[in-house]
């Protein structure tokens, strides 16, 4: 059993398969945390609690005369603002009358098998045999309003969901200015490193490192999605772990608009750790009777490094979010033309491309931006989704008749959220976007972004995406966004209620992903957002994989999806083969070591295949046979980052490994070219230590242990940026 609830004492007890969490309700009934970590078992950790008369630190009226109990230092299961506990709370309202506090009381609990579906959210699910979920109601005797927090245990993954639900039980009107999905109190340590994911467009999820320390720490998105700037994916974790050793505690929100993460170290080195939507721009009206659901956060727990974390993302983002055909079946290896024609393209030259691809192995052509409306640069045509005809020459029926006779699926991008002025559907509805009535409203890259709370909107582009759909047979769709909110107001609204139209517009966009998976279940759908602008767990729950960025330079590429790594599998991180010089950076670099990239991801090129020579059609093709032979090693097996990329090292290095350990694909990437230099020598990860491993093509055959203890020896690299793959198969 999972959940444990002892009577007597009043403690909720979680256990997966390494880790423990326990809270218990308290002599005043508040809930209070206990512990999260490493697995006890047998224990009621309350003998951690510590009563002391603190100066300045108040005492709840039912105290009375004792100066020693203060929700300013006890640890909290769900901290409110108002009632004493002066830390980063997780809830905090405007009652009727104006007050803000809220004392919340246990009132009762639940323990059932399985996992409820998250109104209108995205969230992880599970059989009953995988999971099991606890409820604990809270109420404030005095106002009604209560929170039901929800606790579900993923026991063989070493995950425990959160999230809450706020009631307004009471008679009036109540605002909500936060809530917060999870709220951890370590009352046992202050010594944490925090790490984050920072970046902006063309380079996301860049790696931050730091020690935590008094006061407080926030990561955070207010720009309407989850952002390039921040990812909603941190870590606490020791300051020695690394990727073998060491505590490890992930947070994953499962959400995709504003958010923020905040860790908190208070006067007596106690952590605090908060994440969930931000409260910047959020005010809720909950009126008498209504409830408000606050996204999922994912914990993950791990006493053995990051590795192990990570695998443990993987597995449950793959598992238990990502949904569909595509969770399971084989993704095809695609050509996007967007690097490789941008806006300038008609179907004869698209078709060109596809005809040269298909004949490479590659499976699907994608028709990125630019095949609607007046589309011939950024400055107009989004909102207008009907094939523009003077590029797609004879219908986009055509077009996808031909691709397909070539052995290609097709695949179509669209930006259903955003609209420019220079279009039909923002001069038939220019009240259809995000605008205050007062002012002109910011444009970026020239576009205005659509009111995906109105419903009427989502209609549009419901109706507008299905005709599209049903015009070819499309099988893919790249789901992009490509700009942030700003003059966040919807005029279908009233005042008070504007505090509502950022949540509202991640709900609206949720909707709308849910009709259109939901009722084309043969169509792959792909986030994007400006590459990896909105790569959260939220979106990979309607899209198995996003665009990871913008940026496809290898070399860049090494940290980004290094960063990515941390909370999120492989098989949801687009990755392309690009011309040279790189169109970010200017970089040239071996088609191989492109190649052995974007191999570590879903896997695709984005370059004019016209203009590629004959031999390096045939690196394309041999790197594709490479892909599908490693197809489950890579999608399916798991992940080790070998080197860190941030580094002295000259190289990088990560290895994949079958599920059952008997194969594996390692790659190396160098990324300082050096005279006369070290030896490189890595140590694998993940085999079997008594089996014998083959450098598959020649007959050197190890031991795993030898492989994992001594490390593989590489032979000598020359040249700017080279890369090797060294498949491993069984040779005893
Ligand atoms: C974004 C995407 C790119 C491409 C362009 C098209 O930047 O990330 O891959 O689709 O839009 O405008």
């Amino acid at each position: 059993m999972p959940i444990q609830f002892n009577e007597p004492t009043r403690v909720f007890t979680l256990h997966t398969k390494n880790s423990t969490y326990q809270m218990q309700v308290d002599k005043h009934d508040y809930l209070l945390h206990l512990y999260y970590g490493s697995k006890i078992e047998n224990q009621d950790m309350s003998y951690l609690l510590q009563y002391n008369d603190r100066g300045f630190s108040s005492n709840p009226a039912e105290s009375i005369k004792d100066r020693t109990y203060s929700l300013d230092f006890l640890p909290q299961e769900f901290s409110v603002f108002g009632m004493g506990d002066y830390r980063e709370s997780a809830l905090q309202l405007v009652n009727t009358d104006g007050s803000f506090d809220v004392q919340l009381k246990y009132g009762s609990h639940e323990i059932y098998k399985g996992k409820r579906k998250l109104e209108g959210l995205p969230a992880s699910y599970g059989t009953e045999d995988e999971v099991e979920t606890l409820v604990i109601h809270l109420v404030d005797e005095v106002t009604k309003v209560a929170v039901d927090l929800s606790y579900s245990v993923f026991e063989a993954l070493d995950t425990i969901t959160r999230s809450a639900t706020i009631i307004n039980g009471g008679e009036g009107d109540v605002y909500l200015e936060k809530v917060m999905s999870c709220c951890i109190d370590f009352m046992n340590r202050g010594d944490f490193d925090y790490m984050t994911f920072y970046g902006k467009h063309t380079l996301e999820r860049q790696v931050e490192r730091t020690p935590i320390r008094h006061g407080k720490v926030s990561v955070e998105s207010v720009r309407g999605c989850s952002s390039h700037q921040q990812n909603p994916f941190v870590i606490l974790c020791d300051q020695d772990a690394n990727e073998v050793h060491g505590e490890c505690y992930g947070f994953s929100l499962v959400y995709s608009g504003n958010f923020k993460a905040t860790v908190e170290v208070d006067q007596i080195n106690q952590t605090r750790f908060v994440m969930g939507i931000h409260d910047t721009g959020f005010r809720y009206l909950l009126q008498s009777g209504e409830h408000f659901v606050a996204p999922e956060v994912m914990m993950v727990y791990s006493e053995q490094g990051l590795g192990e974390m990570s695998r443990n993302y993987h597995a449950l983002i793959q598992e238990h979010i990502c949904r569909g055909k595509y969770k399971k079946a084989r993704r095809p290896v695609l050509i996007n033309n967007w690097e490789g024609t941008y806006f300038d393209f008609t179907s004869e030259k698209l078709a060109s491309i596809a005809k040269d691809a298909g004949e490479l192995g590659i499976e699907m052509f994608v028709m990125d931006d630019g095949w609607f409306g007046v589309r011939n640069d950024d400055y107009a045509g989004l909102g207008d989704w009907f094939v523009n005809t003077d590029k797609i020459q004879g219908g986009l029926k055509k077009l996808v008749d031909e691709v397909n006779s070539y052995g290609m699926k097709f695949g179509i991008w669209f930006e259903p959220e955003m609209v420019n002025e220079d279009s039909d559907l923002y001069r038939a509805h220019p009240d259809w976007c995000l605008k205050t009535p007062t002012r002109e409203g910011n444009r970026s890259r020239y576009q205005y972004v659509l009111d995906m709370s109105r419903e009427d909107v989502r209609e549009y582009l419901y109706e507008s995406i299905t005709v599209i759909l049903k015009e070819a047979n499309i099988e893919y769709i790249k789901w992009d966004m490509n700009r942030h909110l700003t003059n966040v107001y919807s005029l279908n609204l009233p005042a008070n209620r504007q505090g509502e139209v950022y949540h509202r517009y991640v709900l609206g966009l949720y909707d709308l992903l849910e009709r259109l998976t939901t009722e084309n279940p043969e169509v792959l759908f792909e986030g994007c957002s400006g590459g990896g602008g909105r790569f959260d767990a939220g979106m990979l729950y309607y899209s198995p994989q996003i665009w990871t960025s913008d940026n496809t330079d290898p070399i860049d590429r090494l940290r980004i999806q290094y960063g990515t790594s941390f909370g999120y599998p492989v098989s949801s991180m687009g990755a392309h083969v690009s011309a040279i010089p790189n169109h970010q950076t200017g970089r040239i670099t071996p088609l191989n070591t492109r190649g052995v990239v974007a191999m570590s991801g879903t896997f695709g090129y984005e370059l004019d295949m016209n203009k590629m020579t004959e031999e390096e059609k045939e690196v394309v093709k041999e790197q594709v046979a490479t892909y599908k032979r490693n197809y489950d090693t890579i999608n399916y097996g798991k992940y080790y980052r070998l080197t860190n990329p941030y580094s002295k090292e000259r190289f990088v290095a990560w290895q994949f490994v079958a599920d059952d350990g008997l194969r594996s694909l390692v790659n190396f990437v160098l990324t300082k070219p050096e005279h006369n230099p070290p030896i490189i020598n890595i140590k694998l990860q993940g085999l079997q230590p008594d089996r014998k491993y083959r450098v598959a093509g020649t007959d050197e055959c190890y031991t795993g242990a030898a492989l994992m203890k001594a490390g593989y020896h590489l032979k000598e690299q020359f040249g700017d940026y080279t890369a090797v793959q060294i498949e491993l198969e069984l040779c005893d």
